[in-house]
């Protein structure tokens, strides 16, 4: 009964961050995520990754993920805990990368987890955090341990380019008029190191931030010096999440 309980609980969320609840809200939101999809497709332009594999990780069904952005990789393994994840993304990807002759591996793994196992297992690529770091601290339910793990990335990551785009901010609004204007309002070129309390509340400002917010405790994935693009996702009506966006070449502490 347990067993059956916990399969339950892990199609439907999945560990809390995914989940068929989160596939059900990315399909019907996704029109209204086009702009903040096409900030983030922007950001990966401008980064040069330099190799031809690619290790992707809270794959998800790859809802908010160019397509542009796999097509420059001739390998991708995808990982996510969300068993639904690695049907649901062979089913929007898979296709259209067979056709490009690119090769594709989904994976049911904790990533972060098993981190070191994965670097070693591919010790050529690149890596991509696609939107999870922000909910580590949810997973995790201890806001010390997840922030410290999150802050440790950097170290396990030495030697390797890597990039992430994840939460840093979410939080109800007064009014849905910012969810219009996500190009004005991302900012590019943000040092990861001088994001301090001052522009946290300019953040808030430009979106009509109300009541309490969530810190989602990743100011410090990347080290003081990284560039970083902040995007506003209108990720449900009268809320706003504030993505982080960051590339890291060939990564030295
Ligand atoms: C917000 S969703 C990501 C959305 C996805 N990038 C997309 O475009 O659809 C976060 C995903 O990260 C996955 N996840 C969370 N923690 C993980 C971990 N430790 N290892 C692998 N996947 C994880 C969740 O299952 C969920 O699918």
């Amino acid at each position: 009964m347990k067993k059956l309980l916990g399969l339950v609980r892990d199609f439907w969320h999945a560990g809390g961050t995914g989940g068929l609840n989160w596939h059900v809200h990315a399909y019907s939101a996704r029109r209204q995520w086009l702009a903040t999809m096409s900030e983030i497709e922007r950001f990966l332009q401008h980064v040069e990754p330099n190799a031809k594999e690619l290790v992707l990780i809270g794959a998800s069904a790859g809802w908010m993920m160019p397509p542009s952005w796999l097509a420059r990789f001739e390998r991708i393994d995808a990982y996510d805990i969300d068993p639904l994840a690695a049907p649901l993304f062979s089913w929007r990807h898979g296709q259209a990368l067979r056709a490009q002759g690119i090769a594709l591996q989904v994976h049911r793994q904790d990533a972060l987890a098993s981190l070191p196992e994965l670097l070693q297992r591919h010790p050529h690529a690149c890596l991509w955090f696609d939107n999870l770091l922000g909910q580590h601290r949810y997973r995790v339910r201890d806001e010390v341990q997840a922030e410290q793990e999150i802050m440790a990335l950097k170290q396990q990551l030495q030697g390797r380019s890597w990039g992430s785009v994840h939460d840093l901010y979410s939080g109800p609004t007064q009014d849905m008029a910012w969810a219009h204007r996500i190009t004005p309002l991302t900012r590019a070129g943000v040092d990861a190191g001088q994001l301090n309390s001052q522009q946290a509340q300019a953040l808030l400002q430009d979106v009509g931030a109300k009541d309490v917010w969530s810190d989602h405790l990743t100011s410090q994935v990347f080290a003081s010096g990284t560039p970083t693009t902040l995007i506003p996702w209108p990720f449900k009506d009268h809320h706003c999440h504030w993505l982080q966006a960051g590339w890291v070449q060939d990564f030295k502490l």
